[in-house]
């Protein structure tokens, strides 16, 4: 199979960037890869990041598609250069840019609030790329490591989700009241937003996958090919059953065919196997 839009994560997460580019691109063919098996990457050190990121590019880079999309925000602040120079000359697009271009454009106080992973966080990625567009912008960044198992359990709303939500985000309630953009820094973070928002009634939420796949679809930068009927194809490193299972509620969408591959791609390599 070659050409259309590979998708790359740490697991399931990224589902809920794919599921924006199902919406808008409607007859797209796409291939998703989920290192489920070595998930999270969130909190691992950016040598391990890196590392995982080769593989990974390497193994999508096979599949030919027309572009790679970095779905998970610690590969893209992270790992991303690693990543693109990889799959090279296959274009690349990590899922930080776009939402932090729009947060930069509707923050009215000049304080942006982020909420991601610790690796994310630690890489300084966001202060960076918004110190870019606008040096007197703030940033206030707080890591949520819970969220991500809250999610695959699809714990979205209830209780526990309040509670642990109403804890991450007090400092945004207390000393960072300023803040009235608020960046889901993390493929996990979108299914809470109805909680967040709760929490946070006056601050404007940012799921960067939506950014992302709208400002594709407005500089045009994906063709459709009406001839070709849109395909959907997922590849895991471990739980078939579970990432169809738990990723139909990230995706909104059913998930079949998926393939089990080894984690560091090797079998595909010695079997000649071409997915
Ligand atoms: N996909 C990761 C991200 O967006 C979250 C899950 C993980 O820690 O691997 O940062």
């Amino acid at each position: 199979m070659s050409g259309g839009i590979s998708f790359f994560d740490s697991g399931m997460g990224g589902l809920s960037v794919l599921k924006h580019f199902l919406e808008l691109f409607p007859g797209i063919s796409v291939t998703y890869l989920g290192d489920t098996a070595r998930f999270p990457y969130g909190t691992k050190s950016r040598e391990t990041i890196v590392r995982f990121a080769r593989e990974d590019a390497r193994f999508l880079a096979e599949m030919k598609p027309d572009l790679i999309i970095a779905a998970c925000f610690t590969v893209s602040s992270q790992a991303f250069e690693e990543f693109s120079d990889e799959v090279s000359p296959i274009p690349t697009l990590g899922v930080l840019e776009a939402g932090a271009r729009v947060a930069a454009r509707l923050t009215r106080s000049g304080a942006i609030g982020v909420l991601a992973t610790e690796g994310t966080i630690r890489s300084n990625a966001y202060p960076r790329l918004i110190a870019e567009i606008d040096p007197g912008i703030g940033v206030f960044a707080q890591p949520c490591p819970l969220f991500a198992p809250l999610v695959e359990e699809g714990w979205v709303v209830g209780d526990v989700a309040e509670a642990v939500s109403r804890e991450y985000l007090t400092p945004y309630l207390t000393k960072w009241k300023n803040v009235d953009t608020m960046i889901l820094g993390c493929t996990h973070y979108p299914p809470l937003l109805p909680v967040l928002q709760k929490i946070l009634p006056e601050v404007t939420f940012i799921d960067p996958g939506y950014e992302l796949a709208r400002e594709i679809l407005n500089r045009n930068l994906v063709s459709q090919n009406p001839e070709r009927p849109a395909t959907m194809r997922f590849f895991v490193t471990d739980g078939v059953e579970r990432f169809s299972r738990v990723g139909e509620n990230l995706l909104k969408h059913p998930i079949a065919d998926v393939v089990l591959v080894d984690p560091v791609f090797e079998k595909l390599a010695e079997h000649g196997e071409n997915p």
